[in-house]
């Protein structure tokens, strides 16, 4: 008889624990290590994990360094490895410049000593067998994997908090169940299981409570998590090689974006410009005598371009191409075109960009706020909701972007009016209704229209 009350007793300790598990697996997947999303965003372009790329493999990294006794340098040497080298302090820093020769590394001045070592924890975490023998981008798929199972050291305070509780808990019956069983025999015994539970509910409402209360928050903050580990990059703005002013060129010297962003109209993507467009001007604005002749230089390097050579500078032919840190990027799983939108939809580059001619800093993902008050927008009646570059903000706009069906010069959109007008007028008219026929009424809120 006390044998089948412990049971029943495991038997709750056993659902809570299984509750537990299955909470903390749908929590751990969402975390996502500040390391692994830096590294991703500002050193992948050149590091992976375990291969030599355009930069050294980073995996091991800090042990080189540590090496050399130069531990504590790695830090500086990520945040300016320029200055770091000018200063003569470093060996490794000699060393594996020197190793490179004819790459520079980008400066991250705004990288803190945290976020440095967060990198580094994450890189050397990875598994060097699991990718032996891959290309340079397995070290990097291997991570991602990898890295669900590692959680946030809260994970696991919530997860010990919540044991303890249950483990408290369930003494607390057993003893309960003790006494009641010497005192009054098989009382116990005809109740039935749901009943039991619920008397023992009842009896240790507090600890239950504080149980559900804590499994419901931290399902909350998983949700809250996984809702935004979807990439919401609203406000990123990556370091870049070239410090690139868009309002000095596309502001005050007026140049077109196309000049530079030459597939916008005719491709899927923008395109950013090769260095030798840079050079289409910059052999001659030098920078001579202003402060930003380092930029310039940078460019120089770039193209191999030695301006004290011969009368008007040559060529050195030893180039290293400028590595531009991607601002915007959807997931892989999504379709975005710019000429579908630029061309066909007639959208000004502002109304999801802002306004690029007035910014003096690098290029960054605008908030949704700033869209807003883009007069385009205004005029079309386009109000974002939803951060930039989520699918909330997709389908925001194509729920409230109005096509020029008639009065367009697009054969695409003439067709679809004619065969509306001919087969459909009522169809025609409940599009029409609010004056305008929108992107979501012609199946821009099909799944398939923007994921492969
Ligand atoms: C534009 C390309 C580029 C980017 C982006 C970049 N690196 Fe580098 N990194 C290099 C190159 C090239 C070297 C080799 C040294 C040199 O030529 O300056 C290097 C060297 C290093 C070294 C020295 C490795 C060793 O074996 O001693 C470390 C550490 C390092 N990078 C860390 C980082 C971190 C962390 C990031 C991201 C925050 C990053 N790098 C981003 C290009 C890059
Ligand atoms: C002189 C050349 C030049 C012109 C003109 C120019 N850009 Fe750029 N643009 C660049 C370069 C170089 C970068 C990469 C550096 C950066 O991201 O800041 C860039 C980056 C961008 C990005 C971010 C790219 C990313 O990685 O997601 C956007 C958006 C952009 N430009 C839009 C525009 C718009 C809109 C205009 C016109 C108002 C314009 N650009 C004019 C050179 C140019
Ligand atoms: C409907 C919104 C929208 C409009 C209009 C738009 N862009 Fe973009 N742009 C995006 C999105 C979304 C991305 C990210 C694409 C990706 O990651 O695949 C992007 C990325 C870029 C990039 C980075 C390189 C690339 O192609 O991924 C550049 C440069 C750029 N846009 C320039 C422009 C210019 C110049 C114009 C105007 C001629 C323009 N965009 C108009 C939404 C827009
Ligand atoms: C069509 C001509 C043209 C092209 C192409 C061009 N630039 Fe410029 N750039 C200018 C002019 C003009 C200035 C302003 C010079 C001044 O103020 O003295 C400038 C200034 C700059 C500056 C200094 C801005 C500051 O005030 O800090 C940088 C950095 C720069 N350009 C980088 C680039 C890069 C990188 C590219 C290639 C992606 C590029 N430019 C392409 C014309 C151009
Ligand atoms: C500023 C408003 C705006 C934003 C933001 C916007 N779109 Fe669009 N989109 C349009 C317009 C207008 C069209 C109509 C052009 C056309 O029908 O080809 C369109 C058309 C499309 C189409 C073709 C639909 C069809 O019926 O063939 C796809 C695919 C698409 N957009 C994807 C995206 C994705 C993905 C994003 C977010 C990353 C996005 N759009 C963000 C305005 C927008
Ligand atoms: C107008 C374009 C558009 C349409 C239509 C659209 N999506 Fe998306 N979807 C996106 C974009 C852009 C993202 C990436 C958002 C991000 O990275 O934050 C996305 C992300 C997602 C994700 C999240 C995946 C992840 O990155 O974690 C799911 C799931 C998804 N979409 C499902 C759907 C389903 C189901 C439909 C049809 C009912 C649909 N989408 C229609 C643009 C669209």
């Amino acid at each position: 008889m006390k044998i089948t009350n412990t049971q029943r007793v495991k038997g709750i300790g056993s659902v809570l624990t299984g509750l537990l598990l299955l909470a903390f697996i749908s929590l751990s997947p969402s975390y996502h290590s500040q390391g692994e999303a830096l590294f991703k965003a500002k050193c992948a372009t050149c590091h992976a994990v375990f291969q030599n790329g355009t930069g050294p493999k980073l995996y091991g990294a800090v042990e080189r360094w540590e090496a050399e006794g130069e531990g504590e340098l790695i830090y500086e040497w990520v945040q300016n490895n320029a200055k770091l080298r000018g200063s003569g302090k470093s060996k490794r820093a000699a060393a594996v410049f020197a190793e490179y020769k004819g790459s520079v590394m980008t400066v991250f001045a705004d990288l803190t000593n945290e976020q440095i070592g967060s990198i580094f924890e994450w890189v050397d975490s990875q598994d060097p067998n699991a990718s032996a023998g891959g290309n340079a981008q397995a070290g990097l798929e291997n991570g991602s994997s990898e890295e669900e199972e590692g959680g946030l050291p809260w994970t696991w305070i919530i997860l010990g908090v919540m044991f303890v509780i249950i483990i408290m808990a369930v003494s607390g019956v057993r003893r309960q169940l003790k006494i009641a069983t010497k005192e009054s025999g098989d009382s116990t015994d005809s109740l039935t299981y749901v009943e039991e539970f619920k008397t023992w509910a009842w009896k240790y409402r507090l600890y239950v409570g504080l149980v559900t209360l804590v499994l419901v928050l931290s399902l909350i903050v998983g949700l809250f998590k996984v809702l935004y580990s979807i990439n919401v990059m609203e406000n990123y703005q990556p370091s870049q090689p070239i410090a690139f002013p868009h309002d000095v060129h596309a502001g005050i010297n007026g140049i077109d974006c196309k000049y530079c962003h030459n597939s916008v109209t005719k491709s899927k993507s923008a395109g950013i410009p090769s260095v030798n467009v840079c050079m289409n001007c910059h052999k001659k604005i030098n920078g001579e005598g202003k402060e930003f002749k380092g930029e310039i230089d940078k460019i120089y390097t770039a193209a191999g371009w030695d301006p004290s050579r011969g009368p008007a500078g040559e060529y050195t032919g030893k180039t290293s191409p400028i590595v531009w840190n991607k601002v915007h990027n959807l997931p892989d799983h999504v379709y975005f075109n710019h000429s579908q939108h630029v061309v066909v939809g007639g959208l000004d580059c502002k109304q999801c960009h802002g306004d690029m001619a007035k910014m003096k800093e690098t290029a960054k993902v605008q908030p949704h706020g700033e869209l807003n008050k883009i007069q385009e927008n205004i005029d079309s009646k386009i109000e974002f909701t939803k951060p930039t570059l989520t699918m909330g903000w997709c389908i925001e706009c194509h729920g409230q972007s109005g096509v020029d069906i008639a009065g367009s010069d697009n054969a695409y959109y003439d067709e679809i009016h004619n065969r509306l007008k001919k087969n459909d007028y009522s169809l025609l008219n409940s599009y029409n209704d609010d004056g305008k026929v929108t992107v979501k009424e012609l199946g821009g809120w099909e799944c398939s229209k923007c994921h492969y």
